[in-house]
């Protein structure tokens, strides 16, 4: 049965896929992200004025977006722990990359895949903003995408974030195929 609780932090309900996101030469992670529309192509992701990135993503022309795998857990802990106003993260932790080519973002190499993000739009939203791009370049790993047309489950275990500084991934074994209606 739920029952009510008294809340100071309401989004403590996992679990939230985790997306590096590259402005300038900067990383951060974020757990808030999400697709926003098909046609045109619109990817959101909400960031705090406290961070560094947010400086940089009111300068630059859009911003990268990495999904990395579960064994690369320790890029997102590293790199979310730490600002990029006070370290070259991409340099102190070694991560190699490639450059956007229509964006200033980086594409990390171990990205299963990634997305380039032109401005769009940006808005307030209580605490944070939504910052919104045009995808304008996809990357997908070689060889994970099925004759389907899907992402293979048993070739990508991604990242997951499940709160307090706890990551996991998907057990392959559970894939359920139903069809809709
Ligand atoms: C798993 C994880 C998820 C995070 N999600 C967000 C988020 O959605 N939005 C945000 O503003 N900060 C988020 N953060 C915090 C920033 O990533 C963190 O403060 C980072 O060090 C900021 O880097 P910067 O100052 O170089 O931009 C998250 C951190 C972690 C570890």
């Amino acid at each position: 049965m739920l029952k009510q609780i008294e809340f100071k932090k309401f989004y403590y309900i996992f679990p939230q896929t985790v997306a590096l996101i590259g402005v300038g030469k900067n990383i951060m992670p974020v757990a808030w992200h999400t697709p926003i529309s098909a046609d045109p192509p619109l990817y959101g992701i909400l960031v705090s004025p406290k961070r560094f990135s947010f400086e940089l993503l009111n300068k630059e022309n859009g911003f990268t977006v990495n999904f990395l795998e579960y064994k690369d857990a320790r890029i997102i802990a590293r790199t979310g722990g730490v600002s990029g106003r006070e370290h070259n993260k991409l340099k102190e932790f070694n991560i190699a990359h490639i450059p956007g080519k229509k964006v200033t973002g980086v594409i990390l190499d171990r990205a299963y895949g990634a997305y380039e993000c032109e401005n769009f739009s940006v808005q307030k939203y209580g605490d944070h903003f939504l910052f919104i791009g045009r995808v304008v370049q996809v990357y997908i790993k070689e060889d994970i995408i099925t004759s389907q047309g899907v992402v293979d489950e048993d070739r990508v275990a991604p990242a997951i974030y499940f709160g307090k500084d706890r990551y996991i991934t998907l057990d392959p074994r559970k894939i359920q195929f139903i069809k809709r209606g």
